[in-house]
């Protein structure tokens, strides 16, 4: 039976979407940051900025920008800073954005951090939390490599974890289930390799911040997602008072 609203679900749901958050994610691939991003997204009622399906959207367009990010996509390397911040800026001003929003993969480098934080300070809009997905390196091979997607619609499933009713068919629109063409053990490799060289740093730069939070992102769904839900309990009127106090 599907769910129907009870007296004391819909208050906390409502309670938390009046409020909003502005939170980054922050992981390796196939940590959970896309599929905890679309729990998140419904539940604080914020947009979702995913910098990967901001750049894949580009490449789909077959522009000759695409077609150079694609390159370094496949390779799995980073695309320049300028572009993705750009990117980030450019959807910031969105209606949907007006609450709050999910930055899911970016920032990436300290570079990023640091514009992003000269963004949202000339915006006044202080991030409520950093968190990071932790998790070991050898669980993200079989999440990457199990993954697939419905292009059109950017649902998500896994072979293992979250499979479709049938194999390599969208449940909702019957069409083909496809890859992405970094979901491969040696893409896979060099991205795990940058993340600890480029993106663990930023851990740091949180933390030196208080803003960084962690959770255990080898947990399943739902943990995790009740987990982030306790980090961003009261996060909003915290970081509004330490933005006041710091503006004195
Ligand atoms: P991007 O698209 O951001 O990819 P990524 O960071 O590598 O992360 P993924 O989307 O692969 O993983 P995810 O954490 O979202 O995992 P998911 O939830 O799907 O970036 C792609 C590329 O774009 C980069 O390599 C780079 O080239 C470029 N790029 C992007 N941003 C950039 C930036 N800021 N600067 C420069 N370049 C940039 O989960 C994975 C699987 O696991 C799923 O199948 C899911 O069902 C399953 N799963 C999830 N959670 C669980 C769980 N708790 N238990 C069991 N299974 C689970």
């Amino acid at each position: 039976m599907a769910p129907t609203a009870t007296a004391a679900a819909p208050k906390e749901n409502s309670e938390k979407n009046d409020v909003g958050i502005r939170a980054v994610l922050l992981g390796p691939p196939g940590a959970g940051k896309g599929t905890q991003s679309s729990r998140m997204q419904k539940y604080f009622n914020v947009c979702h900025l995913a910098t990967g399906d901001l750049l894949r959207a580009e490449v789909g367009r077959g522009t000759q920008l695409g077609k150079e990010i694609k390159q370094k996509i496949d390779a799995g390397n980073l695309v320049d800073d300028d572009l993705v911040i750009k990117m980030v800026k450019e959807n910031l001003d969105a209606p949907r954005c007006a609450k709050g929003f999910l930055l899911d993969g970016f920032p990436r480098t300290v570079v990023q951090a640091e514009k992003l934080e000269m963004l949202l300070e000339s915006r006044k809009q202080p991030l409520d939390g950093v968190v990071e997905f932790a998790i070991d390196d050898s669980l993200l091979v079989r999440r990457i490599c199990g993954r697939w997607f419905h292009l059109a619609s950017g649902r998500s499933y896994h072979e293992e974890f979250n499979p479709p009713k049938v194999p390599g068919i969208d449940d909702v629109s019957g069409e083909t289930l496809i890859r992405r063409s970094d979901d491969n053990p040696e893409a896979l490799k060099k991205r795990l390799a940058i993340y600890h060289r480029e993106t663990v740093p930023l851990v740091a730069f949180y933390k030196t911040r208080n803003q960084h939070r962690m959770v255990d992102a080898s947990q399943k769904t739902e943990v995790v997602f009740d987990n982030i839900k306790k980090i961003f309990s009261g996060a909003r009127e915290f970081s509004q008072a330490t933005f006041r106090s710091s503006n004195l």
